[in-house]
C-alpha cells in the first residue's frame, strides 16, 4: 500500500509595515544597537500599530494571500490550526475569527499554544490529520502579536520580539515528500523561567497584577538560553541520526529565530555551514510561532522539490523539537 505523507504545498507571510529599529528602542530604554546585535543578532522588528487590529488580522492576511497564491477556493479548506500565544481573546479562538475573516466557510479550527515551538507542534498535528486519510487541505498558521505582551520599559525583553504571521497549505502526497520524522518534547520546567503570570485562571488581572506588571512576558534570559542551546541542538541531532542524515544531506536548517547565538550552536552541532542556515532574525526579531513559516516564505524561491530541511524550535513550557521535512514543490 502506498504511504500517504503530509507535504507543504504553498507558503505565504504577512508583516506589519511599522519598523521598530534598535535606534528607536534605544530612545525608549537603556540599550544600544551594538548590545542588541552582538547578544541577539536583531537589527529591527515589525510592530502592528493599527488600532483595532490583532493576531487574527495578521493571520487572515497571510491566509488570504496563501489561497490566491495556491489557487485554492476558501471553501475547500477543511481545517485551520492557528499556532499562537497572543490570541485576540481567551475565546473565541483565533482560528474561528480567521475562518470568518478569510471566508473559510466549510472549515473547523482550533488554536495551538506551544509558544515558539507552536509551528512545529502544529505541523506534526496537521500531519496526523492528513495521514489519517480524512483530510485533504489543511491551513497551518503561525501568528503572534508579541508587542501586546511585551513590556517596553524592560530592556531585557523588549528588544527581542516582533509581530508577524505566516501560513502554509498542507496536502497529502504519495511521493517521498513532506514530513518524514519528528522529535517533539515538552516539560513543565520552563514555566518558572518564561511565562506571562496574569490573565489566566491562576491569576486573573487585578489592579495588583497590573501594578506588578504581571500582564507582560517574563523571561529569565540566561536560564532559557542554556536550555535552548542544548535542547534545540539535541532534537535536531536526534532526528538526523535516526534518519542517517549528515550535514552534507541537508539543504537547509530552518531554526526558530530567538537568538543568533542559539541558531549558530544548533547549526554547528548539525554539521552545517552558515550558507545552509535560514536567518531573518535581523529584520523581524522573534515573532514566536511565526518565525519558521516566515523563513520558509522568505526562502521559498530557493527551495527545490525534494530538498531535505531540518526544522528546529525551542520555546516557553519548555517546548522544543525538530522535524525532518522534504520540501514539496519547485516555485514557479
Ligand atoms: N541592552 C543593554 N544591556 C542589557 C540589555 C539591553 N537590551 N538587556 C540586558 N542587558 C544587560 C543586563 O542587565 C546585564 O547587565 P548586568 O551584567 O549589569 O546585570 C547584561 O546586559 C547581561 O545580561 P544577560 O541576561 O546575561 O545577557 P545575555 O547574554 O544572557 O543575553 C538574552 C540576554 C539575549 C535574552 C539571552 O539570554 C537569550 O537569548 N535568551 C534566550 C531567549 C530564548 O530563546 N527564548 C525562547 C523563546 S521565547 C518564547 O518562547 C516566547
Amino acid at each position: 500500500m502506498t504511504q500517504i505523507r503530509a507535504a507543504i504545498t504553498a507558503v505565504n507571510g504577512w508583516l506589519p509595515e511599522y519598523v521598530l529599529t534598535n535606534e528607536e528602542l534605544s530612545t525608549m530604554v537603556d540599550t544600544n544597537d551594538e548590545w542588541i546585535m552582538t547578544r541577539t543578532g536583531i537589527k529591527e522588528r515589525r510592530i502592528l500599530k493599527e488600532a483595532g487590529k490583532a493576531t487574527s488580522d495578521m493571520a487572515t492576511e497571510a491566509v488570504k494571500g496563501l489561497l490566491v497564491k495556491s489557487g485554492t477556493a476558501p471553501e475547500d479548506i477543511e481545517l485551520v490550526i492557528v499556532c499562537t500565544i497572543t490570541p485576540d481573546m481567551a475565546f473565541p479562538n483565533t482560528a474561528s475569527l480567521v475562518c470568518l475573516k478569510a471566508g473559510l466557510s466549510k472549515a473547523w479550527g482550533f488554536d495551538l499554544n506551544a509558544a515558539c515551538s507552536g509551528f512545529i507542534f502544529g505541523l506534526e498535528t496537521a500531519t496526523q490529520f492528513i495521514t489519517s486519510g480524512k483530510y485533504k487541505k489543511i491551513i497551518l498558521v503561525g501568528a503572534d502579536m508579541m508587542s501586546t505582551i511585551v513590556d517596553y520599559t524592560d530592556r531585557t525583553t523588549c528588544v527581542l520580539f516582533g509581530d508577524g504571521a505566516a501560513a502554509v497549505l498542507i496536502e497529502p502526497t504519495s511521493e517521498e515528500l513532506g514530513v518524514m520524522d519528528t522529535e517533539l518534547k515538552t516539560n513543565g520546567i520552563g514555566g518558572q523561567y518564561l511565562n506571562l503570570k496574569a490573565g489566566g485562571s491562576l491569576k486573573p488581572i487585578t489592579a495588583e497584577t497590573l501594578a506588578n506588571r504581571e500582564n507582560f512576558l517574563f523571561q529569565d534570559g540566561q536560564n532559557v538560553f542554556k536550555f535552548a542551546v542544548k535542547s534545540m541542538a539535541d532534537a535536531a541531532e536526534a532526528v538526523m541520526t535516526r534518519n542517517n542524515l549528515t550535514g552534507d544531506d541537508i539543504a537547509w536548517l530552518v531554526p526558530h529565530q530567538a537568538n543568533k547565538r542559539i541558531i549558530d550552536a544548533t547549526a554547528h552541532r548539525a554539521g552545517l555551514t552558515d550558507d545552509k542556515v535560514m536567518l531573518n532574525i535581523q529584520k523581524y526579531g522573534n515573532t514566536t510561532a511565526a518565525t519558521i513559516p516566515l523563513c520558509l516564505w522568505d526562502w521559498e524561491k530557493q527551495l527545490k522539490k525534494g530538498d531535505n530541511l531540518i526544522l528546529a524550535a525551542f520555546g516557553g513550557g519548555f517546548t522544543w523539537g525538530s522535524i525532518y521535512l522534504k520540501w514539496g514543490y519547485d516555485t514557479k
